[in-house]
């Protein structure tokens, strides 16, 4: 026996369950593959079966299988893709960041050291690059970074940020550049808070812990955090409070993939799987050409190394270096010795700025002439400001034992130091007050 309010209520009730169930299944998937930190691995050497795991040829046929099975998948990572450890890496970089751009990522985080060789050198590159809190630069151009991507995939709005801890940079001793990254997180936090609001999936890339990311930064608004990579191998996901964490392994070996279930915009479920690349994982036929070319490349460049090298040892070198000049100048030398010129290119090393030429130029000797600094290994006599920094290359002077005059002669003090000592590089330069400080 049914009274009428009760109907009245059981239908109400009926028709709210019926609103609402089509909401309740309208769970939504997404796939995301990502990684962090190649470390300049362009491919594995091969000198061992257990290091054969990853390079950019496999990583093509892995992502185009996994985009064939899965067409609404979010590539994302989280950079780090150079490194700075010799000669090459220069060239093997600009590869690298080509490679990256047949590989279609959706989204690239920047690390410091794929600042190595400067913004410019990296923003050249077309990747879909983010730094999200960029400061303004020196120079007051704007950073050629974005401060986030949105990538939609099916119903879904992606928005990705990339941090960059400004207590590791390695430009913290330089004057002015400083202001690449901006410390504070305010205007990132505003960031986070618009994404969500506007019901979008926010993902974070970052070279700090989950840990310190939570001290430092917060987990406020963020849906996944990817952590710094710590080894090669890939973290397990986990969630701490509403962020889930994940952790990329190093070097390039692997991917990491996360399914995702979503519910009205929040993760309500994720399996996450690692994903190896062993060799039984075919070069990608498209990779050829550009492999092709940077071997040409390498090469090239290796040539090149031989030619200066032989010029070195062939004594055509114009230049001999400040262990020379020692032999005849010693008062002289201890001076300079103990000057700051000395360790110019220490200090570059320092910087991890090494082997950008937009640096060495100033900080060694005769750069970019004949017989001049090219690198640490063929040329390291020639490391730092040296008497012929300012002198002018010296093998005539000496063999002949001083007479022939050295080559800047009859140049004036200024002039010799305004080679270097640029309103840019040196703003409190002043003459006499430095002049006394290396007076010889
Ligand atoms: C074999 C000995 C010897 C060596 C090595 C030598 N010098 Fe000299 N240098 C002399 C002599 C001798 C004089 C004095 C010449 C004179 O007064 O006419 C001189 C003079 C100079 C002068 C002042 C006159 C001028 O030409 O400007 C400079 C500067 C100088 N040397 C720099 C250098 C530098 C830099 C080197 C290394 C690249 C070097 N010397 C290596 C013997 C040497
Ligand atoms: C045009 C020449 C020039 C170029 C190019 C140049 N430097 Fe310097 N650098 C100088 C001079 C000059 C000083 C000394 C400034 C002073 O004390 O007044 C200096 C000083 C430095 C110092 C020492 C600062 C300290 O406090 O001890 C570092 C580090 C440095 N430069 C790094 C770099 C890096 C990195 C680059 C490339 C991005 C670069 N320099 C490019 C001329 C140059
Ligand atoms: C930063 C620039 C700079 C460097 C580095 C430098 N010199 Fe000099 N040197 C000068 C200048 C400038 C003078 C003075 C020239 C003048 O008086 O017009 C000078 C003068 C000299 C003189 C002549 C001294 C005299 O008594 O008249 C000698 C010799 C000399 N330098 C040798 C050397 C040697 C050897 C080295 C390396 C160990 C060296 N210099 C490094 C800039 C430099
Ligand atoms: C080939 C480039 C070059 C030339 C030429 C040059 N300098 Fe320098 N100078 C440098 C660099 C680079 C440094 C920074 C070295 C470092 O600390 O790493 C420097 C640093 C100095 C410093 C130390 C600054 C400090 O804060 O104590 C003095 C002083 C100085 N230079 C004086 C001079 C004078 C004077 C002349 C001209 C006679 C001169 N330099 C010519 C490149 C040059």
């Amino acid at each position: 026996m049914l009274d009428k309010p009760f109907c009245k209520l059981a239908m109400l009730l009926c028709v709210l369950l019926f609103a609402w169930m089509p909401l309740a299944w309208a769970d939504d998937s997404l796939s995301i593959v990502y990684s962090g930190n190649l470390d300049g691995e362009l491919e594995p050497c091969g000198c061992s079966a257990e290091g054969n795991f990853g390079g950019i040829k496999r990583r093509a046929t892995l992502l185009q299988q996994l985009r064939e099975a899965t067409p609404d998948l979010l590539v994302v990572s989280a950079g780090g893709l150079l490194s700075t450890d010799g000669p090459g890496d220069r060239l093997k970089g600009d590869y690298i960041f080509k490679g990256f751009v047949l590989l279609n990522y959706d989204a690239v985080g920047v690390q410091w050291r794929d600042l190595a060789y400067g913004p410019d050198f990296a923003a050249s590159a077309s990747l879909p690059w983010v730094l999200s809190n960029s400061g303004a630069r020196k120079d007051a151009e704007k950073t050629p970074f974005s401060a986030s991507r949105l990538i939609s995939r099916g119903k879904q709005r992606i928005r990705f940020f990339s941090w960059l801890d400004a207590a590791d940079s390695p430009l913290q001793k330089m004057q002015g550049q400083h202001s690449l990254v901006d410390a504070s997180p305010k205007k990132f936090h505003a960031a986070l808070q618009r994404a969500k609001k506007d019901g979008e999936l926010t993902v974070v890339g970052t070279t700090l812990s989950s840990k310190q990311f939570a001290e430092q930064i917060g987990l406020d608004n963020i849906d996944v955090l990817i952590e710094g990579a710590a080894y090669e191998v890939y973290g397990e996901a986990r969630k701490e409070n509403h962020t889930l964490v994940v952790q990329p392994g190093s070097r390039g070996m692997r991917l990491g993939r996360l399914d995702l279930t979503l519910r009205a915009g929040r993760i309500v479920d994720w399996q996450h799987t690692v994903l190896p690349m062993p060799n039984s994982i075919a070069d990608a036929p498209h990779m050829q050409a550009w492999y092709d070319e940077y071997n040409a490349a390498v090469k090239a460049d290796y040539l090149q190394r031989v030619e200066a090298r032989k010029k070195q040892e062939s004594g055509k070198s114009p230049f001999v270096g400040e262990g020379v000049c020692q032999t005849c100048h010693e008062k002289q030398h201890k001076i300079w010795f103990d000057s700051q010129h000395a360790i110019a290119y220490e200090d570059l090393e320092d910087v991890n700025k090494a082997f950008d030429p937009a640096c060495i130029q100033c900080h060694t000797v005769g750069f970019d002439q004949p017989g001049g600094f090219f690198d640490m290994n063929v040329t390291g006599h020639l490391l730092g400001v040296q008497c012929e920094s300012c002198h002018g290359a010296g093998r005539a002077h000496v063999e002949t034992a001083g007479s022939k005059a050295l080559p800047n002669a009859d140049w004036t003090k200024e002039k010799i130091c305004a080679q270097c000592h640029t309103q840019p590089h040196s703003p409190g330069f002043d003459f006499n007050r430095y002049w006394l400080k290396i007076a010889h």
